[in-house]
C-alpha cells in the first residue's frame, strides 16, 4: 500500500512529497509539530494535542493554517487514506515559505504537513526488563514549553543515550535539576511514595501523556507532586520512568550505570503503565 500524505493542502504520495527549500522551517526551524497515537484507527488524547499545538502556534505568533473542524477533518482522513490502525500521526506547521530573511514575512501562508504511519506496539521487553538513562547538560533554549521542530540539542542527546548503549538522556539544567529527556518527560517515585516530575514551567514540554499520568496518579489517591528533582535525588528514588506519546511509560531502571531501586521495573510504575494502557483505549474509544 502506498502512503498518502497530506502538505500545503493536497493529498499527494508520501514518497514524493515534498516543501519548498525556502521553507522556513527547513530555513529556520521556523515552526511547530505534534505528534498523536492512533490506537483502534481512533486518535488517543486529540483536545490536549490540538491545544498545545494552538498555542505553540500562538507563543510563535504564526496563523493556524486551517480552522480547528477542517484540521479535524484532515486527521481523520490521513488516518483513513493509509489505513492506520494502530500508529502514529505527525503534524507541522511552518510559518510558510518566502525569501530568507530572520523577520516575518509580510505576505507568507502557513504551511500544514500531515502524515500518518502504522506501528507496531510498544516493544513489551522494554516494559519488563526496563531502560537505563544518562545523564547530559540541558542545552537547550528558554521556551522548550513550546513543540517547536528546532530539535538539534534533542537529538544530540538522543544520540550521545545510544552511543552510550542507553534509551535516553536526562538533561540536567545549570542549577543540577533535572528537566526531562530529550523526547520524553522524566518522573521519580520517592522513598516515601510520593511521584515527582518537573513542574510545567518553560523548561520542559508539558507532555500530553505526563497530564494523562497526572490525572491517574490523582484519581488512584497516589500523592503527584510538580516539583524539579536533582540527579542525585533520583539516583536515591525507589522507582524512575519516563513518559511519551511514542514510548507510553517505561520504567528507568538506571541512571549513568547506577541502579534505580533494586534495578527491576517498580511496583507503581507497572501499575502506572497498565493505567495508561487503559486510559488509550478508553480515549481511543471515546473518539
Ligand atoms: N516527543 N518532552 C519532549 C522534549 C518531547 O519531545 C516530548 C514528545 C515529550 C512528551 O510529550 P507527549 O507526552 O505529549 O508525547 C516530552 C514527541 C513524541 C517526539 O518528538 O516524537
Amino acid at each position: 500500500m502506498s502512503r498518502i500524505a497530506y502538505v500545503g493542502g493536497q493529498y499527494v504520495p508520501h514518497r514524493t512529497a515534498a516543501v519548498h527549500i525556502e521553507d522556513r522551517g527547513y530555513q529556520f526551524a521556523d515552526g511547530v509539530y505534534e505528534v498523536l497515537a492512533v490506537c483502534g484507527g481512533r486518535l488517543v488524547d486529540e483536545e490536549r494535542h490540538l491545544a498545545r499545538l494552538g498555542r505553540s502556534l500562538g507563543e510563535l505568533r504564526i496563523a493556524p493554517p486551517l480552522a480547528d473542524a477542517a484540521l479535524r477533518l484532515v486527521l481523520r482522513e490521513i488516518v483513513r487514506r493509509n489505513r492506520v490502525g494502530d500508529g502514529l500521526v505527525y503534524i507541522q506547521v511552518t510559518r510558510g515559505t518566502a525569501p530568507r530573511e530572520h523577520a516575518f514575512p509580510a505576505r507568507a501562508k502557513a504551511v500544514l504537513v500531515v502524515t500518518a504511519r502504522r506501528r507496531r506496539p510498544v516493544d513489551p521487553g522494554l516494559a519488563e526488563n526496563g531502560v537505563a538513562v544518562i545523564t547530559i547538560p540541558d542545552l537547550r533554549w528558554q521556551r522548550c514549553d513550546i513543540k517547536a521542530v528546532a530539535l538539534t540539542a534533542n537529538v544530540l542527546g538522543k544520540q550521545a543515550a545510544r552511543e552510550a548503549g542507553a534509551y535516553e538522556a536526562w538533561l540536567v539544567d545549570r542549577d543540577g535539576w533535572v528537566t526531562e529527556g530529550t523526547s520524553t518527560n522524566a518522573w521519580i517515585v520517592t522513598a516515601e511514595g510520593a511521584v515527582v516530575t518537573h513542574p510545567a514551567d518553560r523548561a520542559i514540554l508539558n507532555g500530553v501523556t505526563r497530564l494523562a499520568v497526572l490525572d491517574i496518579l490523582r484519581g488512584d489517591g497516589q500523592i503527584a507532586i510538580e516539583r524539579p528533582f536533582t540527579v542525585a535525588e533520583a539516583k536515591q528514588a525507589r522507582e524512575a520512568f519516563l513518559t511519551s506519546t511514542t514510548n507510553e511509560l517505561l520504567p528507568v531502571v538506571r541512571i549513568d550505570g547506577d541502579s534505580i531501586g533494586n534495578g527491576a521495573p517498580g511496583l507503581l510504575t507497572r501499575r502506572l503503565r497498565e493505567l495508561y494502557r487503559a486510559h488509550v483505549a478508553r480515549a481511543a474509544a471515546a473518539q
